[in-house]
């Protein structure tokens, strides 16, 4: 089987789908792996690199999918890459399938096959293949040193002669993978962190990192499911923002990384609750491209409202290319050994991570979340 990478087309990406060193374990399993001219060169692996782990080096993209077996990427394929593919070859990308109906009937019309790598189950045997955990870690990371930068302040305690500087506050909103890695990293600088969520599980989690938890009581309209909250009423958001208006208003940095999987992030940080900020506060926004969760939030912007620095950066894990490069390649790299062969893959469709992720076998929708939104689009 040829496995082809290309580069990145998406703007602001500078990751690329294979590093070098799975590169060697793949050609090592039998598999041939093609790197189109310049693919790495963001992540700062050079053509060499890729050549010496045992790839071959192909100049442009319609030359390197006129022989591609499977599409080994980050980003979800442009239309127009789409069109160069065989029918039959095998996509592997993020794709974020139930809010692209438009990708999902590309793929259909061209004839291919696509798993989508954001799909795949949270079951402890795919954790090596979780995509969303390796790069919302680095995310939650780099947030915390943005707003650092951004802040007029330093974040830890200074007793000097010249006089004590306090702690910065953090306020971070939402204690999944990125808000736990943002607590960790904010603490590790001398912050003082504040944290809320609405799944109860995150109070100890939180707490065990030495930041505080900000208890909003919860309701019936919360659905959680696999780990992820799938609903949350308008009026519970109403009390949860009354709730930590206090708290936002004190802090000197508010980092969001609420998320609904599927839906429009929540609102959380109000017009009202950004005025009523200190001048020199940032908020950083990490669910900026699902809407937002700070109101006043713009996408891949850094805008200054009443004083208060707003960053909307969407591509949080592109700014650490070299780590969330070998971290996304060691994850996809796994996923296509689960997967396949160098002779061809499995297709054990009752499989539960291929279930989870197989989105379209041969051009046809299988994916049974998807089969209606294909249909009504
Ligand atoms: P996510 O990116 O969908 O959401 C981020 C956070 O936002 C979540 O903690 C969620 O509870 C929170 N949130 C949603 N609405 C909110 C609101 N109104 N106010 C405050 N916070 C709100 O989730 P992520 O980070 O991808 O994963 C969430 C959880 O999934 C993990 O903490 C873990 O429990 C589970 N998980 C399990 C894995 C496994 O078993 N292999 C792997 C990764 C995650």
């Amino acid at each position: 089987m040829i496995l082809a990478v290309p580069k990145e087309r998406k703007a602001r990406e500078n990751r690329v789908a294979l590093t070098p060193d799975v590169v060697k374990d793949l050609c090592g399993k039998g598999f041939q792996v093609s790197v189109e001219a310049g693919a790495g060169l963001n992540s700062f692996i050079s053509d060499q690199q890729y050549v010496d782990a045992g790839a071959t080096i192909v100049q442009g993209i319609e030359s390197l999918y006129q022989t591609a077996d499977v599409v080994l990427k980050v980003n979800a394929p442009l239309g127009e890459e789409i069109a160069l593919m065989k029918p039959g070859c095998v996509l592997m990308s993020l794709m974020f399938a139930s809010t692209s109906p438009g990708l999902v009937e590309a793929c259909a019309q061209q004839g291919i096959s696509a798993f989508s790598v954001d799909a795949i189950p949270r079951i402890t045997r795919a954790q090596k293949m979780d995509v969303l955990s390796s790069q919302s870690n680095l995310a939650g990371y780099k947030t915390v040193l943005l707003a650092a930068n951004a802040l007029g302040k330093i974040f830890p305690m200074l007793m000097t002669a010249a006089g004590t500087v306090k702690p910065a506050k953090v306020v971070i909103m939402g204690a999944g993978v990125a808000g736990l890695q943002a607590i960790a990293t904010a603490k590790r600088l001398g912050a003082i962190v504040e944290v809320s969520d609405i799944r109860p599980e995150t109070k100890e989690q939180v707490e065990s990192l030495g930041a505080k938890f900000i208890e909003v009581k919860g309701d019936d309209s919360i659905k959680t499911e696999g780990g992820y909250v799938k609903d949350v009423s308008a009026e519970f958001l109403a009390k949860q923002q009354a709730l930590i208006a206090k708290h936002v208003a004190d802090a000197d940095i508010v980092i969001t990384t609420a998320l609904i999987p599927g839906k429009k992030a929540p609102v959380l940080i109000t017009d009202e609750m950004v005025k009523s900020m200190r001048m020199g506060s940032v908020i950083v926004d990490m669910a900026v491209e699902q809407g937002g969760n700070c109101t006043m939030s713009e996408l891949n912007q850094t805008v200054v409202k009443n004083g208060v620095t707003i960053i909307g950066e969407s591509n949080l894990p592109s700014l650490l290319p070299l780590n969330a490069s070998q971290l996304y390649a060691k994850n996809i790299g796994t996923f296509l050994l689960h997967l396949a062969d160098k002779d061809g893959f499995k297709w054990e469709m009752e499989e539960e991570i291929t279930k989870g992720s197989l989105i379209l076998k041969g051009g046809t929708v299988v994916h049974p979340s998807l089969q209606t939104l294909v249909a009504n689009n």
